[in-house]
């Protein structure tokens, strides 16, 4: 599974973020990378790893299903091969931001996430009110053969009241400023994969 991390079009990402803070690359991975981490949310999913996600962080804490209804499992390094070439990809794409727009970003979190048929997010900013490091966010979609029609965009809220719905089509890589961009999730009618993580600065608290 080895690839040219120069064939990947960090550069095209960059220039998006900094002229209009989203980018959207179709068939973003090699095709075989994209189907190993899609079978490894499943496995997560099979063994019973994926939690309900919670909203907010620290001791604001907290699971509500009527906000968002995915289930998550964080990835952290050394847990699977497959995650560590798009860790690695992501670094690679992480130092090329900052050499662009010089937004000093520092590290990744990620997670599987998977919505259930009827699952959905409510419309919100990735910013926590009291933490504001998460600077990028980055969802990697894990739907082979998804169909539009079965729901499940990711509804982007643009400046001038317009809105993109983004289907989660497999291998589509979704970038953007987290704090400049609400956005929800919508139902979907089928199981919906995904990848979602955030690359963050240095933060005031974290001496
Ligand atoms: C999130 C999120 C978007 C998506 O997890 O914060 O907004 O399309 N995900 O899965
Ligand atoms: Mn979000």
């Amino acid at each position: 599974m080895n690839f040219d991390a120069n064939s990947l079009p960090l550069q095209r990402i960059a220039d998006d973020l900094a002229e209009r803070g989203w980018s959207v690359q179709d068939a973003f991975l090699p095709a075989s990378l994209t189907a190993a981490l899609a079978a490894e949310c499943r496995a997560c999913d099979v063994a019973g790893t994926l939690a309900a996600a919670a909203i907010g962080h620290g001791d604001g804490l907290a699971v509500r299903e009527g906000v968002r209804g995915d289930r998550t499992q964080w990835i952290e390094p050394g847990r699977s091969e497959a995650c560590d070439r798009y860790l690695a990809v992501l670094d690679a794409l992480r130092r090329q931001i900052n050499r662009s727009l010089f937004l000093g970003l520092e590290d990744f979190e990620g997670h599987f996430a998977l919505y259930p048929p009827g699952a959905f997010y409510q419309k919100h900013l990735d910013r926590f009110r009291d933490d504001d490091r998460r600077t990028v966010s980055v969802v990697l979609y894990l739907n082979p053969g998804w169909q539009e029609e079965q729901g499940g965009a990711l509804r982007m809220y643009l400046p001038g009241e317009q809105t993109l719905d983004l289907a989660p089509f497999g291998g589509r890589l979704a970038v953007f400023l987290s704090g400049d961009f609400p956005h929800e999730v919508l139902p979907a009618s089928h199981d919906r994969l995904s990848l979602t993580g955030w690359f963050r600065r240095r933060g005031d608290s974290s001496f």
